[in-house]
């Protein structure tokens, strides 16, 4: 565990590396006008010839030479210095900090609202490593960051609860499916939560007793039983509630509408969602926010069974809605339907749900952007807000009307899958049947919930996309204490 202080300034202190940021056209950044100093000409000659001229993503590192720091790192911020510069730049840092026993930086001291708290967290999850499964891991030797000229305790902290939460969610999608069954995952949540967060664990009795039709049918092809997990964190004072709903599939095999084997590989990430209220329910608990949360994650995998459900099933959800399921691999949406349907009936404020459910948006928007749909546009706006704040890439796109009958069934009240094109859309026309009248916003994060490789403070595997979006969504709707405005800043 890295300690996280504020310190003396630049000049007063030492460490194994000092972090300092340059601006575009190598304007000296707070902390390397000192450096800039002690190298006098040969830094000019030397950044010359690495190309380094302080653009964005930029890093050059040398020796300290007479400065009390063994190594020195320049990090270019280029010239429009927001909160996510920060936080990237931060997340270089965080990935590159093994080595070094003692770091110190005054990226935060670039003068922008919330910048240490972006910096702290942007190294930490640029830290994040997943290595449990490694006989010899490589231990880090970073034990010290220090803010040099000193930061809010506050705000280090603050960042501190934020990153531990993403690192939950990162955590729950790099185990393997094997290790994270529906039981074990729902157990490793509770134990995650603060006391403030109450932990209702239903079982598959409970659920067939309930009437979980949705949750049960895609469970019906496993060996391993499902769990549906409703988190509560309900202070007093509070008077706006928020529901996240997050897709809990452990695994996706596809069903018997099996999938080719190579679109099955990334298949454990499909509890991204649950992941991330996971991640949301344990930092917005630990910060003490005045506005109450249920977290409603449905937990199964969907697998081929003797008693798989089958292409041509019939199953009512939850709300009592009888679903004709044609595509056993759209099965996302069928446990979407008996959580949303349990959200509805809570007649919250808001409804969000979050889920890497289809391959289309991957298509639609790439692997860094996630799809947004809603149907009321004072929720869209205040989860873009969000998302924006966070620096989590998010796009809103139409739940058309016109596509619904494609999804009416001959033999039910609805079918799970549309068109061939626009598979985003027919998924969040589905979903939408089961919001009743409540302001609802649906998160689709098949792209994002996974990072092929490493940048900034993204790391290989899972990414925890999602937590710091429903964390600040939860900051801007808690009375005062988050400023509005705040989240506008970025
Ligand atoms: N879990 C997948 C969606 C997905 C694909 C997430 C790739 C992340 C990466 C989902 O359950 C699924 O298989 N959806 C189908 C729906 C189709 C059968 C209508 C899809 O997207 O192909
Ligand atoms: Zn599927
Ligand atoms: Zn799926």
């Amino acid at each position: 565990m890295t300690e996280i202080t504020g310190g003396p300034d630049v000049v007063g202190g030492d460490g194994d590396l000092l972090a300092v940021p340059v601006l575009a056209d190598l304007t000296w950044g707070p902390g390397a006008d000192v450096v800039a100093e002690a190298f006098g000409d040969w830094i000019e000659e030397y950044l010359e010839r690495k190309d380094f001229s302080g653009k964005v993503g930029q890093v050059v590192g040398f020796p300290g030479g007479d400065l009390p720091y063994g190594e020195v790192m320049l990090i270019g911020l280029g010239d429009e210095v927001d909160l996510e510069t920060l936080r990237r730049a931060a997340g270089t840092l965080g990935s590159k900090a093994m080595p070094y026993p003692k770091i110190v930086t005054t990226l935060h001291a670039v003068e922008i609202d919330g910048a240490a708290e972006a910096v702290v967290t942007g190294f930490l999850l640029g830290a994040y490593r997943f290595d449990s499964y490694k006989s010899e891991p490589k231990e880090s030797k970073n034990v010290e960051l220090v803010l040099a000229g000193g930061a809010e305790d506050a705000g280090i902290e603050s960042a501190q609860q934020l990153a531990a939460a993403v690192g939950l969610a990162r955590d729950l999608v790099n185990e393997p499916a094997i290790s994270t069954p529906p039981v074990v995952l729902a157990r490793r949540a509770a134990d995650a939560m603060p006391d403030s967060v109450t932990v209702e664990i239903i079982d598959e009795s409970d659920a067939a007793d309930r009437g979980f039709g949705g949750l049960l049918a895609v469970n019906a092809g496993a060996d391993n039983p499902a769990r549906l997990v409703i988190l509560r964190y309900e202070p007093d004072s509070a008077d706006k509630s928020l529901v996240f709903v997050g897709k809990g599939i452990v695994f996706d095999s596809g069903g018997l509408s099996i999938k080719p084997a190579s679109f099955m590989e990334e298949m454990k990430t499909d509890m991204a969602g649950a992941a991330a209220v996971f991640g949301a329910m344990k930092a917005i608990a630990e910060k003490g926010l005045d506005v109450s949360i249920v977290g409603i994650t449905p937990l199964t995998e969907n697998m081929t069974g003797g008693s798989a459900l089958r292409p041509g099933d019939v199953f009512t959800a939850y709300n009592g809605k009888t679903v004709e399921v044609l595509n056993t691999d759209a099965e996302g949406r069928l446990i979407l339907a008996d959580g949303l349907s349990l959200a509805a009936e809570m007649e919250p404020d808001l409804i969000v749900d979050i889920a890497t459910l289809t391959g289309a948006a991957k298509v639609a928007l790439g692997v860094n952007i996630a799809a947004v749909f809603g149907n009321d546009e004072d929720a869209l706006d205040s989860v873009e807000a969000a998302a924006k704040y966070a620096g989590e890439k998010v796009w809103r796109m139409p739940l058309e009307s016109e596509y619904r009958p494609t999804l009416d069934s001959p033999i039910a009240d609805i079918k799970n899958i549309g068109d061939r094109y626009g598979g985003t859309i027919y998924a969040a026309l589905f979903l939408k049947e089961f919001v009743g009248d409540n302001a609802w916003v649906h998160v689709d994060i098949a792209g994002p919930a996974r990072a092929s490789k490493a940048e900034h403070y993204i790391t290989k595997g899972g990414t925890g996309f999602g937590v710091r979006t429903l964390v600040a969504l939860a900051e801007q709707v808690s009375s005062a204490a988050v400023p509005i405005s705040r989240t506008i800043l970025a």
